[in-house]
């Protein structure tokens, strides 16, 4: 910050009355185009009165010209308004969900999309985005598991940089940034059995090994702005968490930014049990280092009470006042309020690369579970095929959780997509019922057009609706109705090709797995949906997704990962005091990692360039892959490590790394990894990092099965 920005932002301050400064911390979600009841709490009112200092959900030419127009005509001091929305996976370009894009373990994929989305939703004057979602999940039940990028706390990591630089760095002109806002901190995906807004009670090692790291990383990628989570932590409300929110991430880790509360999150301090009235909510906020209350009223009604009580400082409410200021002037709405705006919103087809990148991304992010017999590629596809299933129509379904200025008519639907790639077939249809609801009518019409038909494509799931925030569902799985459906499909033994759509792993019936030919994970792939789903299916690409989360068997296996701590009773089958399950297996029905492709990769010759590291010291990992099947491919290598003895227990594995690799049929590549020994250190005892001297594994491979990975060991010496 210059200093002439720093002397106009004490001027303003100056100038400014209480409630002009309370403004400032209060973000409306409103329009101010529908002009609304008269009274205190109309939008416009408030922005006039320099009462409200952002507004959340709101975009378009119309929309951010009105309500800037208030903010610098008609209000005092003239101080623009900033615009904010959720804009997780694409604006109006639809990409796949979070969880979807992790499976591709594509840094470069990352960054582009959110480059993408931040380009578009400038555009349409917004400049702010509240994600990346960073809480890792081990959860299915959780309906937010569809946010975040999946189970491991690397990766989320990972994830968190290439979207903070994707959104706010990559755009080459500086009004298409978007600002980002890392949510929701910290641990909101251990919500207790996977019930939103639940409890969240976490060791303060599960805190620094997997559920603070990705935030940190978003920090040090510079991100703007951190929302706390609905939850507490260990009984403690994170949106009053003054030991993580100003001690951890504002001293320690230099977070410069700014705090702003989830929705209502403030008030909602009182039904937690922490604070007896808004007054005593915002003030425990305020001292916690939140700067901006969104949507409670909290800092417009409380502050001035806890003011005159002495509760809090006018210091305090000018150090939050001058963060927004800052982010304002940042974001350069000082100079340019209407910054970035244009008059046409932009849509995925007036850039005709961003079709063709949605697209991409879709396939890349979608897993092949199952291929029994090289059912798929369909390179000469039956000639008569049924598509199914309540999803197989759905187009606005395969959006997912976020996609507020997504378009349906812009969305390509599963059987449309099927319908464009293959054109010399003949492609029937029957819904087979509704998403929630089951019809034996609709069930006979599908079954009677599978009959028909040499294939059925059966396409069942999630709507969008019973995925993301307050979806959190104890039957990870399709709704019961479509078991239903699929059950009197697969009972007309015609070769079945199974798509899974939603926004977590699904407990299946083993039936349906057995009933299946091929199994697809399609997730919630956005606007490019059916195409991308028709070009896994074609073999117009060769799958390399892979999962980002392991897939349970059962939901008492929930949670299930693949770096669980080893245990004193390691899993033994023939000693019945190991640790096991007695009525399901102790290993999940897809591992982390795990994704088929149309070729076969072999690893070979796992080397490391010295057997001993020294406590600064690196050293090369590297392996042979062979593309040993008939079809070029790319896949992705991981890097894991475990570390036999530790002052702690420590995960059977660890992920370190991972890299994608393109080889054409027949090609082999040598893949090389660099590995720091500060990548082998852990938390000790007391939770300080200490690296031990000793043996490490390390696994490379494909995915983190034991028969998926290559084993050398090094030697730890300090
Ligand atoms: C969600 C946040 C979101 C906010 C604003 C809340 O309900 O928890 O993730 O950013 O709404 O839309």
């Amino acid at each position: 910050m210059t200093t002439e920005i720093a002397r106009r932002i004490e001027s303003l301050i100056a100038q400014m009355t209480l409630s002009e400064k309370l403004g400032q911390l209060t973000m409306l979600a409103a329009s101010l185009v529908e002009t609304g009841p008269p009274g205190p709490h109309n939008p416009a009112t408030m922005v006039r009165e320099g009462r409200a200092g952002s507004i959340l959900n709101t975009w378009g030419a119309k929309e951010i010209r009105e309500a800037q127009r208030v903010a610098m005509e008609e209000t005092r001091l003239k101080i623009p308004l900033f615009f904010a929305v959720d804009v997780l996976h694409g604006h109006r370009t639809i990409y796949p969900i979070p969880l979807a894009e992790a499976c591709a373990f594509d840094r470069a994929l990352w960054q582009r999309t959110a480059q993408e989305a931040a380009e578009e939703a400038t555009r349409d004057g917004i400049q702010m985005t509240f994600a990346p979602m960073l809480d890792v999940s081990r959860d299915p039940r959780w309906g937010r598991i569809c946010e975040c990028a999946g189970e491991d706390g690397f990766i989320n990591a990972e994830y968190a940089k290439a979207k903070v630089i994707g959104f706010q760095n990559a755009p080459a002109q500086p009004e298409r940034r978007l600002a980002a806002v890392a949510k929701h901190f910290v641990a909101y995906g251990a919500v207790n059995a996977g019930r939103d807004y639940a409890e969240v009670d976490v060791s303060q090692r599960a805190l620094e090994e997997i559920y603070l790291p990705p935030f940190q990383a978003a920090v040090e990628a510079g991100v703007l702005g951190i929302m706390p989570s609905f939850t507490d932590v260990a009984g403690v409300a994170m949106t009053a968490h003054k030991p993580l929110l100003d001690d951890l991430l504002r001293q320690q880790w230099g977070f410069e930014g700014v705090i702003i509360s989830d929705y209502n999150a403030i008030a909602e301090l009182i039904p937690h049990g922490v604070a007896a009235d808004l007054t005593e909510a915002a003030t425990l906020a305020l001292k916690a280092g939140v700067d901006i209350d969104m949507m409670a009223g909290a800092y417009e009604q409380g502050l001035p009470v806890a003011l005159e009580r002495g509760a809090v400082s006018m210091d305090e409410i000018d150090r939050a006042v001058r963060r927004v200021l800052k982010l304002k002037f940042a974001l350069g709405l000082f100079d340019n309020p209407l910054r970035g705006l244009e008059d046409i919103s932009p849509t995925p087809d007036s850039d005709p690369s961003r079709r063709a990148s949605a697209r991409d991304a879709a396939r890349r992010s979608i897993v092949l579970l199952e291929n029994r017999d090289q059912f798929l590629p369909w390179t000469k596809a039956p000639q008569n095929i049924a598509v199914v299933g309540p999803l197989a129509d759905a187009p606005s379904e395969l959006m997912g959780a976020w996609c507020m200025a997504g378009e349906i008519d812009e969305t390509v639907g599963i059987l449309s997509g099927m319908r464009t790639a293959f054109t010399g077939s003949t492609i029937t249809h029957a819904a087979g019922g509704d998403i929630e609801t089951g019809d034996a009518q609709a069930i006979a019409e599908a079954v009677h057009v599978t009959q028909a038909a040499d294939a059925v494509v059966l396409c069942i799931g999630e709507s969008r609706h019973i995925s993301g925030e307050a979806a959190s569902r104890t039957k990870p799985a399709p709704p019961d109705s479509q078991l239903e459906l699929a059950r009197a499909i697969v009972a007309t033994g015609k070769p079945l090709l199974l798509i899974l759509v939603g926004g977590r792993p699904f407990v299946l019936p083993q039936w349906l797995i057995d009933g299946s030919q091929a199994i697809i994970a399609a997730w919630f792939p956005g606007t490019e949906a059916g195409n991308a789903i028709a070009d896994i299916i074609k073999g117009a690409w060769n799958p390399s997704a892979r999962l980002a989360i392991s897939w349970p068997v059962e939901v008492g296996q929930i949670p299930i990962y693949y770096s669980l701590r080893t245990t004193g009773r390691p899993n033994d089958p023939k000693n019945g005091f190991s640790t096991c399950f007695l009525d399901a297996p102790i290993t999940p029905r897809w591992s982390f990692g795990e994704g088929l492709s149309y070729t076969r990769y072999d690893l070979s010759d796992a080397q490391v360039s010295a057997t001993t590291i020294e406590r600064d010291g690196a050293l090369d990992v590297s392996i042979d892959i062979t593309n040993a099947g008939k079809m070029d491919g790319e896949t992705t290598i991981f890097l894991f490590i475990r570390d036999p003895v530790a002052q702690v227990t420590r995960p059977a594995l660890e992920l370190k790394d991972f890299q994608n690799v393109a080889l054409a049929a027949g090609a082999r590549q040598r893949v090389a990894f660099k590995l720091h020994a500060s990548q082998l250190a852990y938390p000790g005892m007391d939770l300080a990092p200490r690296l031990d001297s000793g043996r490490i594994e390390i696994h490379v491979g494909t995915s983190s099965r034991p028969c998926d990975l290559k084993r050398v060991d090094i030697e730890v010496r300090v």
